[in-house]
């Protein structure tokens, strides 16, 4: 199959390229992501391959068929980005990545909370500095304290595993009970939060989800909370978070993830000016601490995602099926 694959790092060719030994597509690169501009560099291909902030909307997706592209291959779980009633309607086929390693997530999820909680980052830069005070360093035991996961599929549930071996108690929030994940306390979302020193987000975005994290869910919570978020930015209501920060409401914030990272994360951006005053604000807290979407990035991740993405084209050109086509049924009910 003809695949032109947007938003491609470096590191995503050698690792498709590697993956395309066996699965001999036709492979062709674009660094830049696919919206309504860049669209229009589509031509000859029969699938797309794109990532999390590649932005598929009812628009693209109009003009992605008639460039004749039958298949939209996502090199992640997340289809937030997607717009599924579109592609239905056009008939374009729709495959991801469900699982292909809730241990990386969950692990820097884990690094975020211990980097907050002893300061490593700011450590970090004072021991290079010959600066050996502990002042502001001080953290706490996790042993005994409760941690609450929101969303407990397959990251949740390896996060559920990892911090019950800390000796924390574990109360989780789920619409759908997970009979895997037993060392959980279930509760309802108000119990969640009354109770957790520190929360970690692990469910997908959806209508029910964006802003759920708001003014109103964070004065809920305990003062001085730790919010650790993993999953996709707008879960977090960025300006409600910014002002429960200053007020000391949340003692804690560590993110993976962004509500306007397509305009940042997956570049350098080093040497310019950047734009968005409220992820500036963010980087002036010292209790905050940002990664640019890096949870996903191990190698045993990456083989994982290059190998599906391929064989889920394969499937569809060999078979006419694939096991991880995602159809409107995924789209929550508003
Ligand atoms: P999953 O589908 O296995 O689990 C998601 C869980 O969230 C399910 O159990 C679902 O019932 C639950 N859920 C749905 N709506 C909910 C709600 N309103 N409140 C609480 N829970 C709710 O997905 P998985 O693999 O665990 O991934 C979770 C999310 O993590 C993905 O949707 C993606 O957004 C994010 N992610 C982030 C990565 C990164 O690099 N930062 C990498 C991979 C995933």
């Amino acid at each position: 199959m003809k695949v032109l694959v947007f938003s491609a790092q470096d590191y995503d060719r050698q690792f498709l390229d590697w993956a395309n030994q066996t699965a001999g597509h036709q492979l062709r690169y674009l660094d830049v992501s696919l919206d309504e501009q860049t669209v229009k560099l589509i031509n000859d291909t029969d699938a797309v391959c794109i990532f999390v902030n590649d932005d598929i909307t009812d628009k693209v997706a109009q003009e992605i068929s008639a460039r004749n592209v039958k298949s939209i291959a996502l090199r992640c779980a997340g289809f937030n980005n997607v717009d599924l009633e579109a592609c239905q309607k056009l008939g374009i086929r729709v495959v991801r990545v469900p699982d292909y390693s809730p241990y990386a997530v969950a692990e820097h999820a884990l690094a975020l909370m211990m980097a907050l909680n002893r300061g490593i980052h700011k450590a970090y830069c004072r021991v290079r500095e010959g600066n050996f005070s502990l002042q502001g360093l001080m953290g706490f035991d996790m042993h005994g304290l409760v941690v609450g996961i929101i969303g407990t599929g397959k990251i949740g549930s390896v996060m559920a595993t990892i911090i019950n071996g800390l000796g924390c108690r574990v109360l989780a929030y789920d619409p759908v009970l997970n009979t895997n994940c037993s060392d959980v306390e279930y509760v309802d979302l108000a119990s969640l939060y009354a109770q957790s020193d520190i929360i970690t987000m692990h469910c997908p975005l959806n209508c029910d989800t964006r802003h759920m994290i708001d003014r109103r869910a964070l004065q809920q919570m305990k003062k001085g909370v730790m919010l650790i978020n993993t999953s996709r930015g707008a879960i977090i209501d960025t300006r409600a978070m910014i002002e429960e920060l200053k007020r000391g409401q949340v003692g804690y914030l560590g993110i993976d993830v962004y509500e306007q990272e397509g305009d940042l994360f997956f570049r350098d951006l080093s040497n310019e000016v950047i734009q968005d005053d409220v992820f500036e604000r963010l980087l002036t807290f010292p209790n905050v601490l940002i990664t640019g979407h890096q949870a996903f990035f191990t190698r045993q991740a990456m083989e994982n995602i290059a190998r599906t993405t391929l064989n889920n084209l394969s499937e569809i050109e060999q078979t006419g099926y694939c096991g991880n086509e995602v159809g409107v049924e995924k789209i929550s009910v508003c």
